[in-house]
């Protein structure tokens, strides 16, 4: 039994998606999560500035004697893949859960990925599929205009530009006919109704950071890590800009109310 907190971190908001499904399927787990919310986008910079800024991400993260980390961002994951191997705790990443979970999904083996640019050109879900079952037909486009949409708040259903992005971006894919998506960006599930409405409602959605905080269940149970069943979870949720810009858009994404400190920090220091 360990009651340290698990550390969780994105380029901004989209990993409260992955802090989502941990508090629902981790009641007692305490969380210290980190949106880099001043650098975001990392989808469009290039591979040294991310593995840079992931790097101080978990440094700062490991101040706080975590136990495990979660880059709860398909765009760290997929260009900083081994980014985790120096930490002294586990380190989670999106691709292989995700990967993992799709195959399973899908019935007629094609596959669509959608995520940052950064995520897309990497190919780590491309290959991550193609090493479950070379058979697979993968169809991958990079979709960096969702993230703005999503920081900014343009993510209720039904919003006009929001579902016109998702139609220009989808076009291809649906042509394509894939049976299942996966959203390889943590900002994305919060726009799924658009990507939903592009593709048509027969296609399965597998959201990133929902497979990836399960997976970190396993994890944790396997390595007897998990809090007692009667601890009393603590949230804490740093940012690197504005604490009211995150206050705006992370009830969203947590699908209920802030429960923890938010906190701005300088992320420079790390
Ligand atoms: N949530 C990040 C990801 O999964 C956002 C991307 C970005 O910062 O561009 O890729």
């Amino acid at each position: 039994m360990d009651n340290r907190p698990i550390g969780v971190f994105d380029s901004g908001l989209g990993g409260l998606t992955a802090v989502k499904e941990l508090k629902r399927v981790l009641p007692n787990e305490s969380i210290i999560y980190f949106g880099d919310t001043g650098r975001i986008p990392y989808g469009t910079r290039s591979r040294e500035t991310i593995i840079k800024y992931a790097k101080q991400d978990m440094k700062f993260l490991m101040q706080y004697n975590v136990k495990a980390i979660v880059a709860a961002c398909g765009t760290v994951s997929s260009t900083a893949s081994k980014i985790g191997n120096a930490l002294p705790v586990p380190y989670i990443d999106v691709i292989g859960p995700t990967a993992k979970a799709a195959a399973e999904a899908t019935k007629t083996g094609r596959i669509g990925v959608l995520g940052t640019s950064a995520t897309i050109n990497s190919g780590s879900f491309y290959n991550a599929l193609k090493q479950i079952n070379r058979d697979f037909e993968v169809f991958t486009e990079p979709c960096p205009l969702f993230v703005n949409l999503v920081e900014n708040g343009f993510v209720s259903p039904g919003d006009e530009v929001t579902q016109l992005a998702a139609q220009r971006y989808l076009a291809a894919m649906k042509a394509d006919d894939v049976d299942t998506i996966i959203l390889g960006c943590t900002h994305f599930p919060i726009i799924k109704w658009a990507i939903g409405a592009a593709v048509g409602e027969k296609v399965k959605l597998i959201d990133s950071g929902r497979e990836t905080a399960r997976h970190l269940a396993k994890v944790l149970e396997e390595k007897n890590l998990l809090a007692q069943d009667n601890a009393e979870p603590e949230y804490r949720y740093c940012v690197s800009d504005s604490v009211q810009g995150f206050r705006n858009v992370a009830e969203l994404f947590l699908g209920g109310a802030i429960d923890g400190d938010i906190v701005r920090i300088d992320i420079e220091r790390y």
